[in-house]
């Protein structure tokens, strides 16, 4: 058996890697560690103790708290940490940064040095989960490569940037085997509703209006989160230490394209007057330092570690859609933080 480290895993991209690992890594124990802040969910790995008794443990701790962090590896032979805890909502950023310092820099130093420390004997793999964001904004045009220098425009990817840096720096002083993927934005089941695509139907639901930002030609790249997940597993296997890889799978959408796709699959499902529905739509002022483009060229993992997303955009959208809808109750529970409450009375404290 091989134990995976996973942080975040309470998340939204998280929990559904945990869900496909489990599935095809029959010979992976996984260690999931989660201060299960707003954004985490322990009902986004519901039922998987009982599916996979013995291979899966769940671990409240905060990936800045060095002492627990040791502990873990000392309690478990971790060959390989996956690390997605991180604070990722870019407008929470804009209106408080250090939060995203402390956890996405300090918890990548934190969970470097326990590995550094813990695999002295005994080498490990750590893969740093980050995001196209860091290499800025695209014009109209081009590409971010691994080769585009990082520039980014938010204090959310200026700390995964920083996070990106450490991690690869490790490689190069310690000769520890790091990995790391970058990749587009994800869509998909579990995503917390502050983000476009969840944001967009539960509001429509609740009758309200949609707020896009500025004019809504912003281009966003798209991937299925399984998608992302292969790519995350691709590259643990076969990645190339030191190496960057950048997962993708060439979807750009203006926002304002997108919301009206995904209020024609809403309102067909619902049965909703797709005018009305598109009606709701309204500008609101643009999010300071905007990025106009995102476009990731995957080639390199294409190429050389055979990479290839496997859900047409179409069918993601449409199936994603759905599970919100018949999810209300999650999403309800989420937004009311109930399930708050709930991790209240499990552990004991509040974040
Ligand atoms: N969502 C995207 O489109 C996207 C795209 C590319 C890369 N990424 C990266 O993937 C990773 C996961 O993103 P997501 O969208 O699933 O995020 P998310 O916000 O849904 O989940 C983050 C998880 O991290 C946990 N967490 C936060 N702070 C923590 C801390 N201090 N200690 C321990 N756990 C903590 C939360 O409880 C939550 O479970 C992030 O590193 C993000 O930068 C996301």
């Amino acid at each position: 058996m091989k134990t995976v480290l996973v942080t975040g895993g309470a998340g939204f991209i998280g929990s559904n890697f945990i869900r496909l690992a489990l599935k095809v890594r029959p010979d992976w124990r996984v260690v999931v560690l989660d201060a299960l802040t707003y954004a985490g969910n322990l009902e986004n790995l519901e039922g998987l103790e009982a599916a996979y008794p013995g291979r899966y443990r769940f671990a409240h701790a905060d990936v800045t708290d060095a002492g627990r962090v040791k502990a873990l590896f000392e309690e478990e032979s971790v060959a390989a940490v996956v690390h997605f805890a991180a604070e990722t909502h870019v407008d929470r950023s804009i209106l408080g940064p250090t939060a995203f310092v402390k956890t996405n820099v300090m918890g990548t130093a934190t969970l470097l040095e326990a590995a550094r420390g813990a695999w002295k004997d005994r080498p490990g793999r750590y893969l740093q989960v980050s995001t196209d964001e860091v290499y800025g904004s695209l014009k109209e045009t081009g590409f971010f490569t691994e080769q585009t220098p990082l520039d980014p425009s938010s204090p959310y990817s200026a700390s995964k940037a920083a996070a990106d840096q450490l991690a690869l720096s490790y490689y190069r002083t310690f000769g520890m085997d790091v990995v790391v993927t970058r990749c587009c934005n994800n869509y998909g089941p579990y995503q917390f509703p502050e983000k476009l695509i969840p944001l967009m139907i539960t509001r429509a639901l609740a009758g309200e209006n949609l707020p896009v930002y500025g004019t809504g030609q912003n281009v966003r790249d798209w991937i299925h989160v399984d998608d992302h997940n292969r790519g995350v597993l691709l590259v643990l296997d076969k990645g190339r230490a030191g190496e960057v890889y950048n997962l993708g799978a060439r979807c750009e959408k203006r926002n304002l394209d997108l919301v009206k796709e995904l209020l024609r699959v809403a309102a067909a499902v619902k049965g909703w007057d797709p005018v009305q529905t598109e009606g709701k739509i309204t500008f609101v002022t643009d999010r300071p330092g905007h990025d106009w483009r995102y476009a990731i060229d995957p080639s390199k993992a294409e190429s050389e570690l055979g990479y290839a997303p496997q859900v047409p955009f179409r069918e993601g959208l449409e199936s994603t859609v759905r599970w919100y809808l018949e999810h209300e109750g999650w999403w309800r529970r989420v937004q009311s933080g109930a399930y708050k409450d709930f991790v209240q009375a499990l552990y004991g404290e509040r974040r």
